[in-house]
């Protein structure tokens, strides 16, 4: 029964999406591309009858995308965007949010333009539209695609009822450096776990079907490799092998590619020293050759004119460059509307070049339903609905991460609170910092929505919560991050206020606390500009006096639960020594509040997973799991270090353990599983079997019990080991997981199937191959799972 399940789970996460579009296109399928909607002969035949209408003005036009609202790097000019609309000269306009100025520029283009082309309006819907859930890496932490799919469905919903069909996420750059900001819209280091977790965003935003009223176009980024920037400095270049790029970076692209993605946005990087927005071998070469992507690519912003920083030359030749290697639309850039018409009529481009890129844009346009339904219906003030506080509240209490759960001497452990406490002190600036539980990126998203953790805690615990905001995010001696956080959230916070004095209110934390008989201990960091774009940093500790107060509040000896709340994994080595609870709770979203309540009092059973792993030290970035073997490996822990030679000559830092203090799949309950009596169907198959048939050639499965006394959801997690390959591979890779809800002292065996899908790696010679070897494979909760079995593939 089990295994048939779990089968069933693999079947719907990789072919429901092709099913989905193949029914709908089978009849007028003219060849085989991932997104049959957009290969329709019936959508292309009106494609191509609108493009022989089009001047050459109006083709350009449709590679044009503007801004006409906030700015995230140099904008284009300050140019009167009716006039343009009205000439047919732009494609596509960003930023622009709400129905009724949606439907101002789209009156302008289907009413006044020569060819009533309608405006494809994209948007920033990074974590749900109006209604904000947890930003996504939190939500890759509850290995549940389910939840990705419904914040992309509701997003989708409400963006749309807003006239923006195109939303640019999601965002699956593999992560491995917390400090490169955009750690927090990614979902996180894993290239399996971020595949699966890319194909459930598409699906949600698109269901399958983008001329629904409420599908919109989603967009994978950044392409490619954008989460490889050297030193995790933002825009950074990058440089890897090829080898490495498809083995690890390229898989959620393709991915999201596979679950018929309609667009792509370029990366700001170079990929080995070619700038990704002017890349044939990732645009052309791979996307569209190799992938057969069908929709069209937008730069990121800026990145065709940012081209010339590249140092590959001048405005003209940057924008023919990037247009030629694949990028079809130049967003803010301003180039492709000044200087390709020139270049075609003189020779230099062909127009042919153009009309494909307009064909591509078109035909998402088409796919879209836009030229019949054009317009956002104007409705009354928007508000987060009922059913979808739900849904966010649901999807936050999956991501919580409970870290550590240590008993205390005479109390036990500290989680799931009991309402014996008699007082609660709720301590930290987190606490009811509404625009930062909101998280980073949420263009559309209202700090009024968001019920604080302050708020849901007094409702639950009335007059026995006592509390003290302890703190600042940032102190006085932030001064160059508190005017670049000030610039950047004037018009949503109070950040202008002047910063309060620490000491004085870290004094009345501690006087808080002292009245309590446990304190919960709310920190972070400030979310709004300092994490997402441009927001890298070389520290990663928490921001401000909180460390400060967190070793005041500590040496109180009152009980102390940590909550963390914040985008991207911080270094929490200290907390981890000293505090015997602790909550990772992300940026939760608007239901922050009631989702930490639920956790915190055992109303939902954490089940969360880490999905990045937490370093003991900044230095130690970039930190994954999947690291590739040394010849020197490491033996024990820095305890043992250096006796002799054999000891000191490894691969091993002298100040700091290797391993993570959290690692990747890291994750408790307020229950406990046991794995036991792992097996494998077949323990030898054929090498020739494999490589010849994609199906499962065998199954490996474990016996998972609960042991503990409350029901718990476990995310069971398989690693494979390929120890004899022509190139080497991982020391572990995730290869499965599912998650399964067990009652106290139930045991349920959970099966994976494993096939050339699981088992492949790339060649020398950059080919996905099988070859004779074994695999360790490992079982359990983490990636430290310890429940082993192999199998062996043979001649
Ligand atoms: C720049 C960011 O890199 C990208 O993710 C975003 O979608 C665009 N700006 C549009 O705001």
């Amino acid at each position: 029964m089990t295994k048939l399940k779990n089968c069933a789970i693999r079947n719907a996460v990789f072919l429901l999406p092709l099913v989905v579009f193949g029914a709908i296109a089978a009849p007028s399928q003219t060849r085989s591309t991932p997104n049959a909607q957009l290969a329709s002969k019936e959508l292309n035949a009106r494609v191509d009858a609108l493009l022989k209408k089009m001047t050459l003005e109006e083709k350009i036009g449709q590679t044009v995308q503007y801004s006409a609202g906030f700015a995230t790097g140099p904008s284009a000019s300050n140019l009167t965007y009716d006039e343009l609309v009205a000439k047919g000269q732009v494609g596509s306009m960003l930023n622009v949010v709400g129905a009724e100025r949606t439907n101002h520029y789209q009156h302008i283009a289907m009413e006044k333009s020569r060819l009533h082309i309608p405006i494809l309006f994209g948007l920033d819907v990074i974590h749900g539209h109006r209604t904000i859930f947890p930003v996504p890496l939190a939500v890759a932490a509850s290995w549940d695609p389910e939840a990705a799919e419904t914040v992309a469905r509701v997003a989708a919903e409400e963006a749309r009822a807003d006239g923006i069909a195109w939303v640019f996420s999601p965002m699956v750059d593999i992560a491995r450096d917390p400090r490169w900001g955009r750690i927090i819209e990614s979902n996180g280091e894993d290239p399996y776990l971020s595949s699966i977790l890319a194909r459930a965003w598409v699906k949600g935003y698109q269901r399958g079907d983008l001329s629904k009223p409420d599908s919109v176009a989603a967009c994978v980024k950044h392409f490619a490799a954008y989460g490889a920037a050297i030193a995790g400095r933002d825009y950074n270049a990058v440089d890897m092998s090829e080898l490495t790029l498809r083995q690890v970076y390229l898989k959620p692209y393709r991915a999201a590619v596979d679950a018929g993605v309609a667009t792509v946005m370029t990366s700001f990087n170079s990929i080995n020293g070619v700038p990704a927005t002017a890349n044939p071998f990732t645009l052309t070469q791979i996307l569209r050759k190799e992938w057969r992507f069908d929709g069209f690519v937008v730069s990121d912003w800026g990145a065709v004119a940012e081209l010339k920083n590249h140092a590959i030359g001048d405005g003209p030749t940057v924008a023919r460059k990037a247009l030629e290697a694949g990028t079809d639309m130049d967003m803010e850039g301003d180039l492709y509307g000044t200087v390709i018409a020139e270049q075609v009529r003189s020779g230099k481009i062909p127009e042919s070049v153009v009309d494909e890129a307009v064909r591509r844009i078109l035909r998402v346009k088409f796919a879209l339903g836009l030229f019949d339904r054009p317009y956002a219906n104007v409705g009354p003030a928007y508000t987060p609905t009922p059913q979808r506080r739900e849904a966010a509240r649901k999807v936050a209490g999956e991501t919580m991460v409970l870290l550590k759960n240590d008993p205390v001497e005479g109390v036990g452990t500290l989680l799931p609170l009991t309402t014996k406490a008699r007082k609660v002190a709720l301590i930290g600036p987190m606490a009811d910092d509404a625009l930062d539980l909101l998280g980073a990126w949420t263009v559309a998203g209202n700090p009024k929505d968001v019920i604080t953790l302050k708020s849901s805690l007094s409702e639950r615990l009335g007059d026995k919560l006592l509390y003290a905001p302890g703190c600042g995010l940032l102190s006085g001696a932030d001064e160059n991050i508190l005017k670049s956080v000030t610039f950047a959230s004037a018009a949503k916070s109070d950040a202008n206020e002047p910063v309060p004095d620490d000491n004085k209110t870290i004094e009345d934390a501690v006087e808080t606390a002292r009245k309590a008989d446990v304190v919960i201990l709310a920190l972070g960091e400030p979310t709004n500009w300092m994490e997402g774009e441009a927001a890298s940093r070389a520290h990663l500790g928490f921001t401000g006096n909180q460390e400060k107060l967190l070793e005041a509040v500590v040496a109180t000896s009152k009980p102390v639960i940590l909550v963390v709340l914040a985008g991207r994994p911080l270094q929490l080595k200290w907390a981890s020594e000293h505090v015997p609870a602790i909550l990772e709770a992300w940026s939760p979203g608007i239901e922050a509040g009631p989702a930490v309540a639920d956790v915190l009092f055992g109303d939902v059973n954490p089940s969360g997973k880490l999905p990045s792993s937490f370093p003991r030290s900044v230095g130690q970035e970039p930190l994954y799991y999947a690291q590739t073997p040394t010849g020197r490996p490491a033996h024990g822990d820095l305890s043992r270090m250096p006796h002799d030679a054999a000891e000191k000559f490894v691969s091993r830092y002298m100040d700091e353990q290797n391993s993570a203090l959290f690692p990747f799949g890291w994750g408790l309950s307020y229950t406990r599983f046991s794995y036991a009596n792992p097996a494998v169907d077949r323990s030898e198959v054929p090498v020739r079997e494999v490589a010849d048939n994609h199906q499962p050639v065998t199954t490996v499965s474990v016996e998972v019990r609960n042991t503990g006394s409350v029901a718990g959801t476990e995310v069971v997690q398989l690693y494979l080991r390929n120890t004899e390959a022509s190139v080497e591979q991982p020391l572990r890779e995730l290869k499965g997981f599912t998650r399964i809800t067990l009652a106290p002292g139930e045991t349920k065996r959970v099966s994976f199937p494993l096939g050339f899908d699981e088992l492949n790696f790339y060649s020398a010679d950059l080919k996905k191959t099988v070859e004779p070897t074994t695999y360790d494979i490992w079982l359990g909760g983490s990636s430290l799972a310890t429940a082993k079995t192999s199998l062996k593939i043979v001649e």
